[in-house]
């Protein structure tokens, strides 16, 4: 699973460098998701017109498809700065406090993995978000006293690929609620091209629409498979890339036509071997020895949104299309009965 190619949560050093160089600079760059950016704008423009802080921003969906990237765009927008930390960093309410009373006007807080936040951090978050005030526990039992502090006119962002595990009371804090789509295949034909000339390799659009096609519509899937054909071009001595390299290096690296990985296939098959059963999530998780939180956050979002794999009340059900996939007759499904 670790060097899972299409891995999109596994971000690993050289990713993480090279995502920073390759992480679009401006609204422009930062391609398709239209409408949240269209909606976006109008929110900035509005608020900077009217000189307050930008409402608290709730942003979901499957890892690498551009919330935190989207996030620094919009700090750049503002004009303002950005504090950047995660769910499971912030381990007790007074690591929160510290953070929020650190924080200037109009600053943006970027919480990663907003659903990791413990119960007593999101405690804290409550006030800080509506009424920008921190209550503060001074002392305990009956000497116990509340110190109210004022913060400063902040915005929260807050990423997270699992909105179902929010707690509602977060939730409905957040003044804009955004889901990250999966991107078209031209849309990350054309972040690669952009990608490419950074990388100070051009890719011919045939090329780039191969790797797109097998990205899993994910930016970040395709920016890593960009990064291994360039190698391959490099190796070659070859200043272009193009898509006979291409197609030669993602055969090679074991990227399949679809995008599918050994995850997405053994997960299929395991489905298409149930024979139209439903399958619940932990017998899923157990037969592939998988958690199932990388299940339904990383593997299953792509195949539902395309079609491969449906949900039924009693569990999963691989689609007809997947039987045609594995060139299998469909069976009448018992999933389609209930
Ligand atoms: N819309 C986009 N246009 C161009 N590049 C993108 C876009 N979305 C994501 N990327 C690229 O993909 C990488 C992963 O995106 P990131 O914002 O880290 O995803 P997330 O926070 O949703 O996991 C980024 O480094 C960025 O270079
Ligand atoms: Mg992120």
């Amino acid at each position: 699973m670790d060097d899972r190619l299409v891995n999109v949560e596994q971000i690993s050093f050289e990713d993480e460098k090279s995502e920073i160089s390759l992480r679009p600079s401006s609204w422009d760059d930062y391609i398709g998701q239209e409408k949240i950016k269209k909606n976006l704008r109008v929110f900035i423009d509005a608020s900077r017109k009217r000189g307050e802080a930008l409402d608290h921003i709730l942003f979901y969906g499957p890892p690498g498809l551009g919330k935190t990237t989207l996030s620094y765009l919009i700090s750049n927008e503002m004009n303002s700065n950005i504090k950047i930390t995660a769910g499971p960093m912030i381990e007790k309410s007074g690591d929160l406090a510290a953070i929020l009373t650190n924080l200037e006007e109009g600053d943006i807080l970027f919480i990663d993995e907003i659903h990791r936040l413990s119960p007593a951090v999101e405690e804290i978050l409550y006030p800080a978000m509506e009424d920008y005030r921190l209550d503060i526990i001074i002392g305990s039992g009956p000497a116990a006293q509340t110190v109210k502090i004022d913060l400063p006119r902040f915005t929260l962002i807050g990423a997270t690929t699992r909105a179902g595990m929010l707690s509602n009371p977060l939730r409905e804090r957040f003044g804009m609620h955004f889901r990250m789509q999966f991107y078209t295949h031209p849309e990350l034909s054309k972040i690669i091209q952009i990608a490419g000339t950074k990388l100070d390799k051009e890719c011919e659009k045939d090329a780039s629409l191969e790797i797109a096609r097998r990205s899993r519509g994910t930016p970040r899937i395709a920016l890593r498979l960009l990064r291994r054909v360039r190698d391959f071009a490099e190796v070659e001595n070859e200043q272009i890339i193009k898509l006979k390299r291409c197609e030669y290096a993602l055969n090679e690296l074991g990227v399949n036509e679809t995008g599918f990985d050994e995850m997405d296939i053994n997960l299929l098959e395991l489905l298409v071997s149930n024979r139209g059963r439903p399958m619940g999530l932990s017998t899923i998780a157990a037969a592939l020895s998988e958690d199932e939180g990388t299940i339904e956050d990383a593997i299953e979002p792509y195949l539902l949104a395309n079609g491969y794999i449906e949900r039924t009340a009693r569990g999963r059900v691989a689609s007809v299309k997947t039987y045609e996939l594995f060139r299998l007759t469909a069976p009448i499904t018992e999933g389609k009965l209930f």
